[in-house]
């Protein structure tokens, strides 16, 4: 069954200029895109995207990285969306956890600055899809 989930490049990604690479991987899966825009994020959006973190050490410099500089939104849709963005992804740490072959594996040293975000869950998506982009 085809769904959406939220895709972002993050300052860092954006700044490496790895939006093209982040956008033939989901090409290359099969997937599409939706819905593009780069942007600054405004604080309090941020606060609410990452409003699961608020209560963690890292939620202020999270908020600061976040933006920091423009990132890439993507709606991206496909069979298996959600599940599949996050296998390009790779785990959060991309040294830890993501494996070579991933966005986050083959380009990322620390967890904060893992160059891209995808939706976790069905829940997650819907909401973080209608705060991004509200007119999708
Ligand atoms: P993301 O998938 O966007 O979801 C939450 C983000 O918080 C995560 O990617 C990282 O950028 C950041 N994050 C998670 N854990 C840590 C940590 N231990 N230290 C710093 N940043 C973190």
């Amino acid at each position: 069954m085809s769904e959406r989930t939220l895709v972002l490049v993050k300052p860092d990604g954006v700044q490496r200029g790895l939006v093209g690479e982040v956008i033939s991987r989901i090409e290359r899966k099969g997937l599409k895109l939706a819905a593009l825009e780069l942007r600054t994020v405004e604080r309090s959006v941020a606060e609410e995207h990452y409003a699961e973190h608020k209560d963690k050490p890292f939620f202020g410099d999270l908020l600061e990285f976040i933006t920091s500089g423009p990132v890439v939104a993507i709606a991206v849709e496909g069979v298996r969306a959600i599940a599949a963005f996050r296998q390009l992804a790779g785990g959060t740490d991309p040294v830890e956890k993501a494996t070579p072959g991933t966005l986050r594996g083959d380009y990322g040293l620390e967890t904060q600055f893992n160059l891209v975000h995808g939706s976790d869950s069905p829940e997650s998506a819907e909401r973080e899809l209608k705060l991004w982009f509200p007119d999708l």
